[in-house]
């Protein structure tokens, strides 16, 4: 039987289709993700120009490291802004007290806490700086909701509302709800540029803390810079934040809010 031409060029399509499929496409693109090559441009595309060009360059490093941040903790990269917050009931499950778990971390409350993966690290940072020196002590760990009414509206009595936007996240948007960061001591101008903060600077990312609110990023992250306010993110976070996102924490955690969800169910387990 002689078929027709529309017919035959259908099936060329699909074959096309079926080809690429099997070569690039759900089952070969990166072993550690069940995801076609155009599904990985459209989420790139969502990225800043000079991030899609590094991610484009190495899709494989980048998505080893992205496989590698989902099967840590997802919650360590939650996206927190102005926009994107916290209920006011959420309280992280694996508190503990930093006087417990991390007795050599000075600390300004005692019963301040960060969740476990967090004070471990920040117990293994705070010992290398002693051992250069530094003497490093935290001001304030975990907020709950509460809590950052009470220093968003002291601080609004103490300073007025133009220096509390911003200082300080309204309560829901604060990254210390998530039990994760921790403000060093002394909290303000002052510790810029200490020997702390110049420490930090270089060797925080080493054990998985990142700047949040880094100088001249006020318009991207929604608040002057501070120098003394630091999140733990994991090594994996780390790695990905300075190869692919400019070393800038808001955008990798943009990255994730926005295709997390989509990246969860296309990764093998
Ligand atoms: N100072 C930061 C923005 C906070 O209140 O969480
Ligand atoms: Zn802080």
């Amino acid at each position: 039987m002689i078929r027709s031409f529309p017919f035959r060029l259908l099936s060329i399509a699909l074959l096309l289709c079926v080809i690429q499929e099997d070569l690039f496409g759900r089952g070969a693109f990166h072993p550690k993700f069940a995801m076609t090559i155009s599904e990985y441009h459209e989420m790139v595309e969502t990225l800043p120009f000079e991030v899609q060009a590094r991610i484009i360059r190495d899709p494989g490093h980048f998505l080893d490291l992205t496989a590698a941040v989902l099967e840590s903790d997802i919650l360590l990269v939650r996206h927190i802004d102005r926009s994107n917050g916290l209920s006011p009931d959420y309280t992280p499950n694996d508190l503990v007290r930093l006087r417990e778990v991390a007795p050599d971390v000075p600390v300004y409350a005692s019963d301040d806490r960060l969740i476990e993966s967090a004070a471990n690290a920040l117990l293994a940072l705070v010992r290398s700086a002693a051992d250069d020196g530094i003497h490093l002590a935290v001001s304030s760990g975990f907020r709950d909701y509460p809590t950052q009414e009470d220093v968003y509206a002291d601080h609004i009595t103490r300073f007025g509302f133009r220096s509390t936007v911003q200082l300080v996240a309204p309560p829901g948007h604060s990254e210390h709800q998530l039990g994760t960061t921790v403000d060093f001591y002394p909290v303000g101008r002052r510790f810029n540029d200490s020997p702390q903060d110049r420490w930090l600077n270089e060797h925080a990312g080493r054990y998985g803390f990142s700047m949040s609110y880094p100088p001249d990023l006020e318009h991207i992250t929604g608040y002057l810079h501070e120098s003394w306010h630091y999140r733990y993110l994991g090594l994996p976070a780390i790695h990905l934040r300075d190869r692919f996102f400019g070393g800038v924490q808001f955008h990798l955690t943009e990255f994730f809010h926005r295709h997390g969800d989509f990246l969860q169910q296309v990764l093998r387990q």
